[in-house]
């Protein structure tokens, strides 16, 4: 049985009560966070997490984020936390950032996917963060949805997915930032970005005041990617995905259509608005980089609601969120780029 609750002003307290009670039981709880939905239980139970690893069918090396609702906690968690570490955390938490740090002995293997490292994140959203903090323990989620699914940051597709395979799902309005946090490894010489998010390379590059690596092993699905998470299929919507690039790309997109038109296939084009007239079949990001991110896991989900078989993806390259929003949108479409 699945407890399902739409947060508001009059029910947080007593929602957040029961919340933490699952997991402090070893159960659970599907949460709002500021990036995507999250699938949560205690990180310092072995059995807990297991159970995450099986509600959402997620290979057992694949490593979980804690998450945590105090920055002091991030002490019990990772050993090595020097003054580079210390100054990014408290220019960026809590937010959408993920530090990768050598685990302390209290993290169990079970959690981190059998590494020494751990993943740790202090999450903004409110009800996020009393969650924790009420739970007493921190809490591993990774994104609310089945293995290689879009992530979600919309209510409405959580309940398909999870309904009966999680004690309790915590409704909320839509994520604020809508892709996943960025996550840095901090174990090495240099601060590499192995996920790029909503907290960029020069935001970081800023605070530490030197040169920031990106290493996010796209294109090359290697045995041994330095963040498990990377080999695995991401963010399939069933409809084929297609990234269409170049200064012809409207061109391009307009050949094709024409050829799934003859051979009966529903195709779409999805872009930022200021395409929205060109085409007859289009599917809006909004005007600017920033809804676009919150926008882009609800698009990929759209998609499969609406039977399409075929989606062209207007290549963005403007900014730094926008080439964050390309790597969802790469292994969306397993790297098919026209
Ligand atoms: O925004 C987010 O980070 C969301 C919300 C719920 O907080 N969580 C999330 O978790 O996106 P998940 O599990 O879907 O993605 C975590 C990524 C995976 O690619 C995983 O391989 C990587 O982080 N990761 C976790 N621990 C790691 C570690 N110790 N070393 C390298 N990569 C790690
Ligand atoms: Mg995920």
């Amino acid at each position: 049985f699945t407890q399902i609750i739409k947060i508001d002003k009059y029910n947080t307290d007593i929602t957040v009560k029961r919340a933490a009670e699952i997991i402090r039981a070893g159960g659970l709880v599907i949460f709002p966070t500021e990036t995507v939905y999250g699938i949560g239980a205690n990180a310092l139970n072995e059995k807990s997490a297991s159970r995450i690893y099986n509600a959402k069918g997620r290979p057992s090396d694949n490593p979980l984020i804690v998450h945590i609702a105090d920055e002091k906690d991030i002490y019990t968690l990772g050993v090595n936390i020097d003054n580079r570490i210390e100054k990014i955390i408290s220019a960026f938490w809590p937010g959408p950032l993920t530090l990768i740090l050598n685990k302390s002995s209290n993290v169990p293997y079970r959690t981190t996917g059998g590494l020494d490292t751990v993943a740790v994140r202090m999450p903004s959203n409110i009800i996020a963060n009393k969650i924790i903090k009420e739970s007493g323990v921190p809490i591993a989620a990774p994104s609310a949805n089945i293995s290689g699914r879009p992530s979600i940051t919309s209510e409405e597709f959580i309940k398909e997915e999870f309904e009966g395979k999680v004690d309790m799902i915590i409704l909320d309005n839509n994520s604020s930032i809508g892709i996943e946090s960025t996550v840095i490894d901090t174990t090495g010489d240099n601060i590499v970005i192995l996920r790029p998010g909503f907290v960029t390379k020069s935001d970081i590059e800023r605070v530490i005041n030197e040169d920031v690596h990106i290493d996010t092993n796209l294109k090359d699905n290697t045995a041994k990617p330095k963040s498990p998470g990377m080999k695995y299929k991401h963010y399939s919507p069933n409809c084929e995905v297609y990234i269409v690039d170049g200064d012809n790309k409207i061109e391009k997109i307009y050949d094709l259509i024409k050829k799934d038109n003859l051979s009966n296939k529903k195709s779409v084009v999805i872009g930022k608005e200021e395409y929205q007239s060109l085409f007859n079949n289009f599917i809006s990001l909004g005007k600017d980089d920033i809804t676009a991110a919150k926008n882009i896991f609800k698009v990929l989900r759209q998609l499969d609601k609406e039977n399409f078989d075929k989606a062209y993806f207007i290549n963005m390259s403007d900014t730094e969120l926008e080439f964050s929003i390309m790597d969802r949108m790469k292994k969306a479409s397993g790297y098919k780029i026209i």
